[in-house]
């Protein structure tokens, strides 16, 4: 899978331009605040219907503008994808592929696939827990469309189960209410965690492998995840239902004094391990960077495993950040895949790109100024 053509109107700081990629690789220099992140982002758009700055869909929309058109032609193996996002003030964004509009913006999810490494990824090793649920929920939402659809629903019946607990504990007899919101939350509850194992086994088994190689064999990589239910890694999914209803049960009592509900997927958590050793504590910023590196890679084999084709790497600004050694390893995994690297310094990266079939944009203050073949 790659990108054909990425075309931005009144989009960021970009006022009206079209760009062709090239197949390979693709680099973005420029200097600080000229529209590198911004031209990432747009892809990133184009694939999940939403930006990885967290931001407003308005706030994509050129300053002084009242809406803002975001086109991107993909090339898949089944034939070209062609993603239109028109963004207006006060309304609900428009998503077209193909020129069939699409209702729902779950369903514009894994149409495409991309990979992003950037400089908040080593949150994936050093942030908060919410950072590597957030991390499973986009990556499984793109690979599973009925994860997206589970994830929705549980986060509805939390919704309604917390509002449930606050009412107990002002009127107790709403007690005979909680085993339907039990059940509900259980049931999805377990698809969830489920999902997760699944998925997490696949990237250890990728991410292990990558992450030896990088290290000279130094490091062993691990992950494991961590449950609010807690030991459940090893069983099925009856037995973690089971253990989930035990929870439940013995816990009511707490939960209604918190008001909260303390047991599920949306508490849980992953250990990144290193030799051994949670790397949150016990890494140095090197470490955790190679073992964020690892992650975000083994993601690539695992969309490849599911989908079949390989998704489209987004490299903003990290090459700078990584030695000589990881650099290289990096260049010669992406070999087979459309990168697309920004970068506010071209001369190294010139020198170890050398050899390579590539395409380089110059970019200043949200135009092309030159491009090189
Ligand atoms: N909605 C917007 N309209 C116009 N300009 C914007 C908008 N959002 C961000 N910008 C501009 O984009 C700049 C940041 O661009 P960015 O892509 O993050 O730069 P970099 O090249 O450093 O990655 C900001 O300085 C801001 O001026
Ligand atoms: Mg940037």
């Amino acid at each position: 899978m790659f990108v054909n053509r990425i075309h931005l109107k009144d989009y960021r700081n970009f006022e009206n331009i079209s760009i062709e990629l090239n197949k390979n690789l693709n680099i973005f220099i420029g200097d600080n605040a000229q529209g590198k992140t911004n031209l990432l982002e747009s892809i990133f758009v184009s694939s999940i219907g939403k930006s990885f700055r967290f931001s407003k869909d308005e706030s994509l929309i050129r300053w002084g503008k009242e809406e803002s058109l975001i086109k991107v032609d993909y090339s898949r193996d089944d034939g070209p994808k062609i993603i239109n996002i028109l963004i207006q003030k006060d309304s609900k964004k428009a998503i077209k592929t193909n020129g069939l509009t699409i209702e729902r913006n779950s369903d514009l999810v894994g149409m495409t696939n991309i990979v992003v490494f950037s400089p908040d990824s080593l949150n994936l090793v050093k942030g908060s827990p919410s950072e590597r649920r957030r991390y499973l929920n986009v990556e499984l939402s793109q690979l599973k469309p009925n994860y997206k659809y589970l994830l929705t629903r549980y986060t509805k019946i939390l919704l309604q189960r917390n509002n449930l607990l606050k009412k107990i504990s002002e009127k107790p007899q709403h007690r005979n209410m909680m085993p339907v919101w039990n059940e509900h939350l259980v049931v999805s509850g377990t698809e969830l965690i489920f999902y997760r194992l699944e998925y997490l086994k696949k990237v250890m088994f990728f991410s292990e492998k990558i992450h030896d190689r990088i290290t000279g064999g130094t490091e062993k990589l691990n992950l494991q995840y961590k449950s609010s239910l807690g030991k459940i890694n090893d069983l099925n999914k009856e037995e973690i239902k089971r253990t989930y209803y035990d929870k439940l049960n013995k816990g009511l009592e707490r939960e209604i004094i918190r008001k909260a509900t303390l047991y599920g997927p949306h508490l849980d958590d992953i250990d990144i391990l290193i030799n051994g050793m949670d790397s949150k504590y016990f890494s140095s910023q090197g470490q955790k960077r190679t073992a964020a590196l690892s992650l975000i890679l083994a993601e690539i084999d695992v969309i490849y495993e599911e989908k079949n084709e390989y998704p489209i790497l987004l490299l903003d600004d990290v090459l700078s950040e990584l030695d000589n050694k990881r650099k290289n390893y990096l260049i010669e995994f992406i070999d087979s895949i459309q990168t697309i690297i920004t970068s506010t310094d071209d001369s190294d990266l010139l020198e170890i790109l050398k050899n390579k079939e590539k395409k380089i944009f110059y970019l200043k203050n949200g135009e092309i100024t030159r491009i090189i073949e």
